[in-house]
């Protein structure tokens, strides 16, 4: 039996991957407004998987028998001063989700919760993923700010990155 305090902190973490959703979607919606439709479409592709983990957690509260109860999504910011303090910004909030599943992570543990443990380390290499992906594009814009051409190569190349819906349940 999972217990409330868990629950609680799982229904924490659904509107945390929610909000990291909304906060992707606003990126997106910058680097339309800027002609950056590759940077967008990156960021649509991470809007998706933020869902994806929302639901995955939405999913597993259901599944032990325990009560998902949605809370207000806060409003993220709409304006970055550049695509790169964008995706600085990215980058922080993405370990700031890091520091939230190790949370999770202690919490199961001392809980002696071993199912909710065993759930949660999918997401623990998730964000070894997350915080790489979003640190390479990092790294790739600080070299393009002195290459005239490079943010335009960048915007081709991220506007590959395609979506994947994970497998429908029993497959
Ligand atoms: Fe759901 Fe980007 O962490």
């Amino acid at each position: 039996m999972i217990s409330k305090k868990m629950v609680e902190a799982l229904n924490d973490q659904i509107n945390a991957e929610l909000y990291s959703a909304y906060l992707y979607l606003s990126m997106e919606a910058y680097f339309e407004s800027k002609n950056l439709t590759g940077f967008a479409k990156w960021m649509r592709a991470q809007t998706q998987e933020e869902v994806v983990h929302a639901m995955k957690i939405y999913d597993f509260v259901n599944e032990r028998g325990g009560r998902v109860a949605l809370k207000a999504i806060e409003q993220p910011p709409t304006e970055w001063k550049s695509p790169l303090a964008a995706f600085e910004a990215a980058y922080k909030h993405e370990q700031l989700v890091t520091g939230l599943i190790n949370n999770l992570v202690n919490l199961a543990v001392a809980e002696k919760d071993h199912a909710t443990n065993s759930f949660l380390q999918w997401f623990v290499d998730e964000q070894v993923e997350e915080e790489t992906s979003v640190d390479n594009v990092v790294q790739n814009l600080k070299m393009a700010q002195d290459a005239p051409g490079a943010l335009f190569m960048l915007d081709r190349e991220l506007g590959q990155r395609v979506f994947t819906p994970p497998p429908a349940q029993g497959e």
